[in-house]
């Protein structure tokens, strides 16, 4: 299974959710099963690594963040078979590039499997405190974990 998480500059939430998502993975010995990457919709941070910030707070769990940033392309709907993203404007740029219509239902929101948040989208944190970090963290392990259920593991 082929699993690409997407958040607007692929520094902050969706490298989090890649590696919180590859450690569950690493966990439950299910690595060989899936192939996992992170995209953003914007390019403004291309080749760059995970925010220091986000990977601090990762790393307070025990998870690197091994992730460079890259943009989403329209290639991507086929290369995978999940396009997880983490709010509505993400939704809304990933569908602006989809070439084959029936493709639209591959993206799927990661705050729909964060019931215990109570939020409708992962909040963006770049321009917060380390509470939004923390936030973060808790909904893409809550989704992380929620994900591999819906898809039977
Ligand atoms: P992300 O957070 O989408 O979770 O990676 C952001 C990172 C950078 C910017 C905005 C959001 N930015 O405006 O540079």
């Amino acid at each position: 299974m082929k699993v690409l998480f997407v958040c607007l500059g692929n520094i902050c939430r969706s490298p989090a959710a890649e590696g919180v998502f590859l450690h569950l993975l690493q966990q439950k010995g299910l690595t060989d099963s899936f192939q996992v990457d992170s995209a953003g919709t914007s390019s403004i941070h291309n080749g760059e690594r995970a925010d220091e910030r986000m990977r601090e707070h990762a790393l307070k769990r025990g998870i690197e963040l091994p992730s460079r940033a890259r943009q989403f392309v329209s290639k991507d709907f086929e290369r995978f078979d999940h396009i997880v993203v983490m709010d509505d404007s993400n939704f809304e740029n990933c569908k602006k590039l989809v070439m084959h219509v029936e493709d639209i239902g591959k993206i799927i929101k990661m705050a729909a499997f964060c019931p215990e948040s109570g939020q409708s989208e992962v909040p963006d944190p770049y321009y917060g405190g380390a509470a939004g970090f923390e936030k973060v963290m808790d909904m893409v392990t809550e989704g992380a974990e929620n994900l591999l259920k819906k898809w039977g593991y």
